[in-house]
């Protein structure tokens, strides 16, 4: 098995979704939806989305190596970059040198929002809000019985005051909400719908947008990975100079935001990429992460690398992670669904701490090759094959045109063209 799946790489479209099948469990019908064979279909869709005409495919990828709280998982990416997959496998195997990834997930607790307008003294109004508290969260907790039965629901009341703002002064309420294996937004913004009126009553004044918040800051997750300078070193890089340069760089992204905002995409590549697969809302965890990257009032990295004791490369990754595999696309999708069975993750919080780990092996992945031969020669040899397809070449010629183009260092749609002609007429 372990043999198998390291060259995974190397095997054919058919016989990597036969390796899934046995790894995963999978039945015919969920390898169908993994492979595009099946899948969504636009009868389906027609039920997600408005004004359906059909469904859009993207390559889906199997990250490889990936061992988290030290169980194997195979990770499903969708994800159109070049090599993003191969990245996040390769960095995958370097951590599991330093026992893989270890990670772990705050309670799934999610936040609403009421704001709170027309109030003329802003304290008098909070203090009745809070101690009217106990009464809100039980008319919450009416919104979603099925929830407080399986051991979530409304957990806390919070007032903040707004005291400067565009429209003057005003009241915000919080409502933290633990909503177990969903995303949420539903749980939350139903909840805050029933308990407006009586907001409204007790603190007197006039809510307007009662609406889940995206920085999920009660639902961080936190993954890490320790990896030994030994397994870093490559080519004339000591595995030191390897872990140095690679502090050296994550630096830049802690101390500037225009590179912050590069290094934290280089995160979300990884992040989204899972997030995409599984069904959930990339756009959700898009806006917790950057949020979150600034909560202290200036956007830095999401990550963190630093030297160990023993001279190892730590790697942290601590961000909101709001996905859910109970409501939204996981279940309708077949493909989602095949792809969090193929994960095997049994709840949100399994699942969000898996995104993690890739988030921060991508992370990894990227300031790694930045920080030694550059990202281009790696990238460039994916990005000539995707050019060789643009130009129109049949199947057989892509890999090797592009080849041709990288060894000429001249990967352009009219130099694939060129090559195109010169091979047909020769
Ligand atoms: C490219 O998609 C992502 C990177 O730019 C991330 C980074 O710079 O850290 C390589």
């Amino acid at each position: 098995m372990a043999e198998k799946t390291h060259k995974f790489y190397e095997l054919t479209i058919e016989e990597r979704l036969k390796t899934l099948k046995k790894a995963g469990d999978l039945n015919a019908e969920e390898i169908a939806a993994l492979s595009g064979a099946a899948g969504l279909t636009p009868a389906q869709a027609d039920h997600m989305i408005e004004n359906v005409v059909g469904t859009f495919a993207l390559p889906l990828g199997i990250a490889q190596h990936f061992l988290v709280n030290g169980r194997e998982v195979l990770v499903p990416m969708a994800m159109e970059e070049p090599s993003v997959v191969a990245a996040a496998s390769f960095m995958a195997k370097l951590a599991r040198a330093g026992g893989g990834f270890t990670a772990s997930a705050d309670a799934p607790e999610m936040i609403g929002q009421i704001q709170i307008l027309d109030i003329d003294d802003l304290d008098a109004a909070a203090e009745r809000l809070e101690s009217a508290a106990g009464g809100l969260l039980a008319l919450a907790e009416k919104a979603d019985s099925l929830l407080v039965k399986l051991g979530g629901g409304p957990r806390e009341i919070v007032v903040r005051k707004i005291k400067e703002s565009p429209i003057g002064p005003f009241l915000v309420l919080h409502l933290i909400m633990d909503v177990r294996d969903a995303m949420g937004a539903n749980a939350i913004n139903t909840a805050l719908e029933q308990m407006t009126p009586t907001v409204e009553r007790i603190s007197g004044g006039r809510a307007l947008l009662r609406i889940l918040s995206n920085l999920a800051d009660r639902r961080l997750v936190k993954a890490s990975c320790a990896i030994p300078v030994k397994a870093l070193a490559f080519n004339d890089f000591s595995g030191e100079d390897v872990r140095d340069r690679i502090i050296e760089a994550w630096a830049f992204g802690q101390a500037d935001p225009y590179r912050a905002a590069t290094h934290n995409k280089g995160i979300m590549n990884g992040v989204d990429a899972v997030v995409l697969a599984t069904g959930n809302d990339w756009r959700a965890v898009e806006a917790g992460a950057h949020a979150y990257a600034a909560v202290n009032g200036r956007y830095t990295s999401l990550s963190r690398w630093s030297k160990g004791p023993d001279g190892e490369l730590v790697g942290e990754l601590e961000m909101p992670m709001a996905v859910g595999l109970v409501g939204g696309a996981t279940k309708v999708h077949p493909g989602a669904a095949a792809a969090v069975k193929l994960m095997g993750v049994k709840t949100a919080a399994e699942l969000a701490q898996v995104i993690v780990s890739v988030g921060l092996a991508q992370n990894l992945g990227a300031l790694r090759a930045l920080a030694t031969e550059g990202i281009q020669r790696g990238h460039m040899a994916l990005h000539a094959r995707q050019v060789a397809i643009a130009a129109g070449a049949p199947e057989k010629w892509v890999a090797p045109i592009a080849e041709q183009m990288v060894k000429e260092k001249s990967i352009r749609v009219e130099r694939a063209l060129e090559i195109l002609e010169e091979w047909r007429t020769r």
